[in-house]
């Protein structure tokens, strides 16, 4: 499926997100032949940057990014880029954005690759330039604001420019296959439905642990942190998809609606419960992946006395029939042990066992998405031990994506920014999920703030605070590299 004829024009080409992802991301679906003919990347770039340069650059990327990479196809693809000096502020990089826009009849995507406080002065100048229409659509990167009160100044303005049906906040969690995969298996199969809740499922584990640290970012990093730059999102959005109800559809509206409900019965964590409730971490020096690396604070562009948590884990709870008294606990974090993505949904022990279990290790059925590094699902079952006694061991059953079909498991940013192009808002967030999920972080930030505790130091390399570890120990369970 190709997609639709499109003038993608990029703010921020020249950043991070572009570089390690949109860029990759875009030449890939050239590669799978999945770009419309008439598709052109317009890279926005302060005014002095060089066509030449910036070419050289992005072949750079592609090369060492790109699924494969070849001069014909790359020659190809480097004709769709056409650069655009803009200052952001002033009007006379639009205008002549503009006039080159206007040539073509193709329906523009504006893709917001920068600060989410520049949002508001995009729009006013896109407004001025005439280049918003009933066919454009704006794309805004998370996060969206700093809390709930600037985050709904940037809606509120945005919404002045374009209509909700127009604006595709991303998330690109959302975009991985597994992800798509965690619906297709609840949703397509009788079987996980009726086991999906408090009665069967004793607690659900979400986990994103990076083995990189803040890198060249800290000047978006520090004003942000591990809440704001991933639990906010991300992890939030894994939660939802976890426990929605079943849509009625696969429609915007249906998914958006499941959704929206599953953060608004999120209970909140305010007073006394975000000191028991909430870890807050941030890494010390160590050993990552074989190397020694510098503590947080060391790292190019942090404040010596930076208080931004690298990590945060927390005890969430969804106040409704499906899952009262099953927490779901959230961690990410910079400089962990391992690159990793995975929900773990921990079912309950049989309520009666007869068998004896190998190793004294629990019976209790586990599902296991893996969202990274490798995509796929397990199911922990047990079967009995070969041999002249009844006892029953763990075994694992795994689905694996790459198995199942030839082709590479696509980037998520393939499937998003396909899906921006061609106009589905399916996996985009609407306005209240976003203002939903600031709400509810938004007391512990303000707790973070006001309080004069410090994060706890990990060591880089390690699984995190040891505080995070109590955090499930307090309630009689192990994380799951633990258990
Ligand atoms: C981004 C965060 O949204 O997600 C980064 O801003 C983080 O800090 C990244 O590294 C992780 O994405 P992925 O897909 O590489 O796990």
């Amino acid at each position: 499926d190709v997609t639709e004829p499109f003038e993608l024009v990029l703010f921020g080409a020249k950043g991070d997100l572009a570089h390690r992802k949109l860029i990759p991301a875009l030449y890939n679906l050239h590669v799978d032949g999945r770009l419309s003919e008439q598709g052109n990347i317009w890279a926005i770039t302060r005014p002095n940057t060089e066509q030449s340069a910036y070419i050289e650059q992005v072949k750079d990327w592609v090369r060492k990014l790109g699924a494969e990479f070849d001069e014909k196809t790359w020659k190809a693809f480097s004709q769709r880029i056409k650069l655009v000096g803009v200052d952001l502020y002033k009007a006379a990089g639009y205008s002549k954005l503009a006039k080159k826009l206007n040539a073509s009849g193709n329906p523009v995507v504006y893709y917001c690759a920068v600060h989410s406080r520049l949002y508001p002065v995009i729009c006013e100048q896109l407004f001025a330039h005439n280049l918003i229409t009933e066919h454009s659509a704006i794309v805004l990167e998370k996060p969206i604001g700093n809390d709930y009160e600037s985050g709904m100044v940037i809606n509120r303005r945005v919404a002045e420019f374009f209509e909700e049906s127009q604006i595709y906040r991303i998330d690109h969690y959302l975009g991985k296959e597994t992800v798509q995969n965690l619906l297709a298996l609840r949703f397509a199969n009788s079987i996980f439905e009726h086991q999906w809740n408090q009665r069967y499922i004793d607690h659900i584990q979400i986990t994103i642990s990076e083995t990189v640290g803040v890198e060249q970012r800290a000047g978006f990093y520090e004003g942000t942190g591990a809440l704001r730059d991933m639990l906010q999102n991300h992890l939030l959005q894994l939660l939802c998809m976890t426990a929605m109800e079943p849509p009625a559809s696969m429609e915007a509206e249906s998914v958006r609606e499941e959704k929206v409900k599953v953060l608004k019965a999120l209970k909140p964590i305010v007073g006394a419960d975000i000191s028991e409730c909430v870890v807050r971490g941030q890494y010390g020096e160590g050993i990552s992946e074989g190397e020694m690396v510098p503590k947080y604070k060391d790292e190019p562009g942090v404040d010596t006395h930076s208080t931004t948590e690298t990590f945060v884990a927390l005890k969430a709870q969804i106040d409704n029939w499906r899952w009262s008294g099953v927490p779901f606990y959230l961690r990410t974090g910079k400089r962990l042990a391992k690159r990793a993505c995975e929900i773990v949904v921990q079912f309950k022990e049989v309520p009666h066992s007869i068998f004896e279990m190998q190793h004294k290790k629990t019976m209790a059925n586990k599902l296991v998405f893996h969202l990274q590094p490798d995509e796929g699902v397990s199911l922990q079952l047990c079967e009995k031990r070969v041999g002249n006694h009844m006892q029953v061991r763990p075994m694992v059953l795994s689905l694996n994506q790459s198995d199942q079909d030839k082709n590479r498991v696509p980037e998520a940013y393939e499937r998003l920014l396909a899906d921006a192009i061609n106009r589905n808002p399916t996996l985009f967030l609407r306005e209240d999920e976003l203002m939903t999920a600031w709400q509810w972080v938004d007391p512990i930030l303000n707790h973070w703030q006001t309080s004069d505790q410090r994060p706890d130091t990990y060591t880089a390399g390690s699984w995190g605070p040891a505080a995070s570890t109590l955090l499930l120990a307090k309630d009689g369970r192990l994380w799951e590299e633990n258990s």
